[in-house]
């Protein structure tokens, strides 16, 4: 089959049409929304602990690998006692979260933090395909779907044209820019694997780098799986049908519902920090302190080592606490081969609903 070289940035079609701009108009209100309602969760890093790693699998499963919530959070705290389906997962989150340092301190979203962020995924040092033969097939009936570009160069060179599309500034809405992107980056397909997750990694660093989220918490990946179908056919009929208004419109989709969907995840979250607080200080006054409540919440699976660490007690008085945590049925505790972990039931049972 022949190669498909997609045509360089910017698209020299109508993009925003008026059904585009109907639908950028809510879903960016419905991410404004989420950005703001992120700031009432009062330490910043459990929002971005916990959903990135709610991210990571379900970008993973697209991609077929499946772990499940127990050992993706287990992962997350300790990589020793998990099965290498976890670990995969773990790569992409400490990917995503790379690119997150890179865009927030460099304010731009380079070729090479790419690169980089698929090297740590993939766990290999590939980069960009030099060898011609990768082909996009059907994983049902081994059809080629298509053949992306072949060529080293080929493909150096639309990255390059990439780049400054993602990093300079241009008319369209941002929102719709990431569709463009997404396509266009799915179709260049530069690496040898792990082209899907990298991509949807770049639209949340995406979001980042244009300042419609201060911290990643907008993620794709539900929304996509729940209609994989129509990710696959769509990104596809930009391809056959030059049918770009459909795909950007399934994107705006994914960021409005997902929006709303977060919101109502981090306002369930926030009532039980608020819930958890009160009851810690009515019934055990002496231990709480603000600090304890959030490594509680920063982890769903947390260890007596982070007790330790964050509150500077001894490990007689975090295992203690624990303890007493467990009684009042707040924390539940697991043993796997040497180790003891303490799961935040109510936490756990949250994300893993994902609402
Ligand atoms: N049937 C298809 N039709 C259109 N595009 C496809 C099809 N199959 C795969 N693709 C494209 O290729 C990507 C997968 O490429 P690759 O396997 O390198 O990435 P991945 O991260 O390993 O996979 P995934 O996206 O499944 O997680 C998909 O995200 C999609 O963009
Ligand atoms: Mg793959």
């Amino acid at each position: 089959m022949k190669e498909f070289i997609p045509k360089n940035l910017p698209l020299q079609q109508t993009i925003e049409t008026t059904k585009v701009l109907k639908k950028t108009i809510s879903a960016n209100r419905a991410l404004a929304k989420l950005n703001g309602v992120a700031k009432i969760i009062p330490n910043q890093a459990i929002l971005i602990n916990s959903l990135v790693l709610q991210e990571a699998k379900d970008s993973s499963a697209i991609e077929n690998i499946i772990t499940t919530h127990d050992e993706l959070y287990l992962a997350s705290v300790d990589m020793s006692n998990v099965s290498n389906e976890a670990k995969e997962v773990h790569h992409y989150s400490k990917a995503l979260l790379m690119g997150f340092d890179l865009v927030k301190n460099n304010q731009l979203l380079l070729k090479k933090y790419i690169v980089a962020m698929q090297e740590e995924l993939e766990q290999n040092d590939a980069g960009v395909r030099k060898q011609s033969g990768t082909n996009l097939k059907n994983a049902q009936t081994g059809e080629v779907i298509f053949t992306p570009p072949q060529e080293y160069e080929t493909i150096q060179n639309l990255l390059d044209n990439l780049e400054k599309y993602i990093n300079e500034p241009n008319e369209n809405d941002p929102l719709v820019n990431m569709a463009i992107i997404h396509y266009q980056f799915e179709t260049i397909h530069p690496f040898y694997d792990g082209n899907g997750r990298t991509g949807r990694i770049i639209n949340i660093l995406y979001l980042i780098l244009k300042e419609l989220l201060d911290i990643p918490i907008l993620y794709l990946s539900r929304y996509i799986i729940k209609n994989k179908s129509d990710y696959y056919r769509l990104l596809q009929e930009v391809r056959t049908k030059d049918s770009l208004e459909e795909w950007i419109l399934y994107m705006l989709d994914g960021v409005e519902q997902t929006s709303i969907e977060t919101i109502e995840l981090i306002e369930n979250i926030y009532k039980l920090m608020e819930e958890t607080a009160s009851e810690v200080k009515e019934k055990l006054p002496k231990m709480y302190s603000k600090d304890l409540i959030e490594i509680l919440f920063m982890h769903p699976y947390t260890k007596i080592d982070f007790l330790v660490e964050r509150l500077s007690i001894t490990r007689q008085t975090a295992s203690k606490y624990l303890k007493e945590l467990e009684e009042l049925k707040i924390m539940k505790s697991i043993q796997i081969k040497n180790s003891k972990y303490f799961i935040n039931t109510q936490l756990f049972a949250m994300l893993q609903k994902g609402i």
